[in-house]
């Protein structure tokens, strides 16, 4: 299977601050995340809110460029290409957001949403253009005779099938989807994941897929990678990450996932402890302050990412604890 993207140690530091009574400071949002995606592959990003997934989307998806790393699209770095190299590689990579209420244009219908992408890249006349909308409403579960309709007359699942619909209208080789069905009723989110997969068997697509919810990425992730505090701390395969999680962060999220099934789960709390401030991140391990096994090295060391039992995992003490 070919390599569709690549990230290369990718980093996204923001300057905050600098007011007249707040200093200057840096947040890093991102810092340090490497991954390869392949045809037809989901890799799924998880971690709590503020962790750095949807600043990670935006860099893979190239709205925004990295402060350092690398990013590779078929190949091609991304770092020093110009802006017309990178709106072509661009339309390879398409992105789905997790509010289908505010990513849709509340004054077009169905048809002109999904016509846009191929009108602004002179894909096709517009009888084309229509005929390729109209399949592809067939083909996420909208009924054609919906053309005509706005947003605001669907539902939420049925908004976020026009929403993956217009990612696909350019036939992209890569769907970074951020949190796609967050916003959705329990009910609907294993519809709208099913269909996902469908369609990545159909278009042999490739998923970057962001998820603060373990339970759906259990049902769509071949790889999960996690984030803390911006840092990723385990990257392995599904069955490896739920059924043997090396670090005491994967666990604790494990731990607050009660259900894998996101027909019967019920949220409940999130892990306990706060999040250290993302202004002022610990020396050593990020996760120190909340894990069970802390010792001192942990918060004085940082931990380097390296192999534990045929995964990555940034823990002084993966695999003996
Ligand atoms: N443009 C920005 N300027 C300053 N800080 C930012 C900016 N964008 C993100 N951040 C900070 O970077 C960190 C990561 O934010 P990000 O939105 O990527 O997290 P997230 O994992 O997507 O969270 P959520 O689950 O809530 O969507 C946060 O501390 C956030 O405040
Ligand atoms: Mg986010």
């Amino acid at each position: 299977m070919s390599v569709l993207m690549q990230a290369e140690d990718l980093r996204r530091y923001y300057q905050v601050g600098g007011g007249l009574f707040v200093p200057r400071a840096v947040v890093k949002a991102v810092d340090g995340v490497s991954f390869t995606l392949r045809t037809g592959e989901t890799l799924a990003v998880v971690g709590e809110s503020g962790c750095g997934k949807s600043t990670l989307a935006r860099m893979v998806t190239l709205m925004e460029l990295p402060s350092s790393g690398e990013l590779f699209i078929e190949g091609e770095a991304t770092s020093q290409q110009n802006e017309a190299e990178r709106r072509r590689l661009r339309l390879n990579v398409q992105m789905v957001f997790q509010n289908p209420y505010g990513s849709l244009n509340p004054r077009k219908t169905v048809g002109a949403i999904l016509e846009e992408p191929l009108a602004l890249n002179h894909r096709g006349n517009r009888a084309e253009r229509v005929a390729t909308a109209r399949a592809m409403m067939d083909r996420v579960g909208l009924r054609q005779d919906q053309y005509g309709r706005y947003p605001h007359m669907f539902s939420g699942g049925q908004r976020q099938r026009i929403a993956i619909a217009r990612a696909l209208m350019l036939n992209p080789r890569v769907v970074v989807a951020d949190e796609p069905v967050s916003a959705l009723d329990v009910s609907i989110q294993a519809q709208v994941l099913n269909l996902m997969m469908d369609l990545q068997d159909e278009f042999k697509l490739a998923y970057l897929f962001i998820s603060h919810d373990l339970s759906v990425v259990r049902h769509i992730a071949r790889e999960v990678l996690v984030l803390y505090c911006g840092r990723p701390v385990e990257h392995g395969t599904k069955a490896g990450i739920f059924e043997n999680p090396l670090h005491p962060y994967t666990r604790a999220l494990l731990a607050a996932t009660p259900s894998v099934d996101p027909l019967h789960s019920k949220h409940t709390a999130a892990v306990k402890g706060e999040l250290p401030s993302p202004l002022n991140p610990p020396a050593g391990c990020a996760f120190a302050s909340r894990c069970p096994h802390a010792t001192d090295r942990c918060t004085a060391e940082r931990p380097e990412w390296r192999e534990v039992e045929g995964r990555l995992v940034a823990c002084h003490f993966a695999g003996s604890v």
